[in-house]
């Protein structure tokens, strides 16, 4: 079995001895590390690590980190990477002072990319879904979430998700499927909701669910889009195909859906910008993951996710990148991990366990992904010689994921 060494880390971040399944409250401040560190790793899962003073002299590959800080890869738990084109001139309407809301109400937004995306052939969506899992591979992710929700008819969801699982042949990190069929009311359903909602449940989830193309379920619960009640009916339709609910909640406003998606048991609930104390009240004690997006609020202007708060109150955070082409158009972690520190009040160390540990969590991959443990796959970066863990967020312009590995091997 291949063995490779890694030699003089500056520091082996998120070592763990006993792996935890996620991290909460006040023990994301405690990020456990070794300086001056070696990692051996075999057959594309991590072997042993230690302190150099107990290198092992031999390996089959060796590479000299020169000082560089070990990174477990980030864990990327809520993405739209399949869309068939950009949407830049939303972005200058922005600027001219459209909101992204009313951008949504004129029929562009989430419609907009629907309409690109039912003309583009199945092919061409896999070529530009496959250069941004490449992007993303470069810029350290290691373990990836990817939604439906620009098809919104039984074909184009159909032609997503394939996609989805066609991407799963093409790269090395693990991918999760999320089927988002209720992202925007299309069109043709615009005066009949309950139409739509049925076509979701009673067409699209039974082909979805017979084809294996999903492992999640999700909806956009929000004003203009989709209400708590279609929400929780679409958590209990998926339910009945064995999909976990991961649930778009209050990104512009809390509605009650938060406590309603911890009855249903959901992986996470993602966005977050607006957090009532009834909100926090439910998620404590729950399986459901507090999954944090910044990069959206930075790119379409709103206020920031409440991170202080709501680890404060003892809850376990994720951190993601919503990569999409209306609200976010990035993947790069490393920002995220930026934004959380200095707009959301995150500590450098919370911020790196919530992209990382907590992230897999939320995709159910935290047993093999997350963290640099013994026995889990050895998706990992290398950064040059940084004085700190603060160093990653605080050089928010510099990309200091200099060489990623997935499965124990370098990413070209
Ligand atoms: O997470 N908010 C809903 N969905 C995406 C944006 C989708 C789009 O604008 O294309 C989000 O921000
Ligand atoms: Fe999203």
């Amino acid at each position: 079995m291949p063995t490779l060494l890694i030699r003089n880390i500056g520091s082996l971040v998120l070592a763990e001895t006993a792996p935890r399944p996620f991290v909460a409250g006040r023990d994301m401040q405690a990020l456990p590390q070794v300086n001056n560190a070696y990692l051996l790793i075999e057959n594309g899962r991590f072997r042993a690590f230690g302190p150099m003073a107990e290198c092992p002299g031999r390996a089959d590959e060796v590479v000299d980190a020169g000082g560089g800080f070990v990174f477990p890869s980030w864990c990327d738990s809520h993405t739209h990477i399949v869309f068939a084109a950009s949407r830049e001139q939303e972005f200058v309407d922005r600027i001219k002072g459209l909101s992204y809301e009313e951008i949504a109400r004129r029929g562009g937004g989430i419609l907009n990319s629907a309409r690109r995306l039912r003309e583009t052939p199945e092919e061409e969506l896999l070529a530009s879904a496959l250069r941004r899992i490449r992007e993303i591979e470069a810029l350290g992710t290691g373990a990836v979430e990817i939604k439906s929700g620009y098809g919104l008819t039984v074909e184009s969801e159909l032609k997503m998700l394939r996609v989805i699982q066609r991407l799963k042949e093409e790269t090395a990190m693990p991918i999760k499927a999320t089927f988002l069929g209720a992202h925007a009311l299309p069109p043709e359903y615009r005066e009949n909701r309950e139409g739509y909602i049925r076509l979701i449940i009673d067409e699209m989830l039974p082909r979805i669910a017979g084809e294996g193309l999903a492992d999640y379920i999700d909806a956009f619960c929000e004003k203009g889009f989709f209400t708590v009640a279609e929400t929780e009916q679409l958590m209990e339709a998926g339910a009945r195909y064995g999909l976990k609910a991961k649930v778009h909640v209050n990104q512009f406003n809390s509605l009650g859906s938060i406590p309603v998606c911890v009855k249903w048991n959901a992986l996470s609930v993602d966005h977050l910008e607006v957090v009532s104390e009834e909100d926090i009240e439910s998620l404590k004690g729950s399986n459901t993951m507090a999954t944090l997006l910044p990069s959206a609020p930075f790119f379409i202007n709103d206020p920031y996710q409440p991170a202080r708060r709501l680890i404060d109150a003892g809850l376990p955070v994720a951190l993601a990148s919503d990569y999409n082409p209306g609200s976010t158009p990035s993947g790069k972690m490393q920002f995220v991990v930026s934004l959380a520190c200095i707009k959301c009040g995150m500590l450098p160390e919370e911020a790196i366990h919530a992209a990382t540990l907590n992230g897999a969590r939320a995709m159910e991959l935290e047993e093999d992904y997350g963290s640099i443990a013994v026995g889990k796959v050895a998706n990992f970066f290398i950064t040059p010689p940084i004085p700190s863990v603060a160093y990653l967020p605080y050089a928010f312009g510099s990309d200091l994921v200099e060489r990623a590995f997935l499965r124990g091997e370098l990413v070209d």
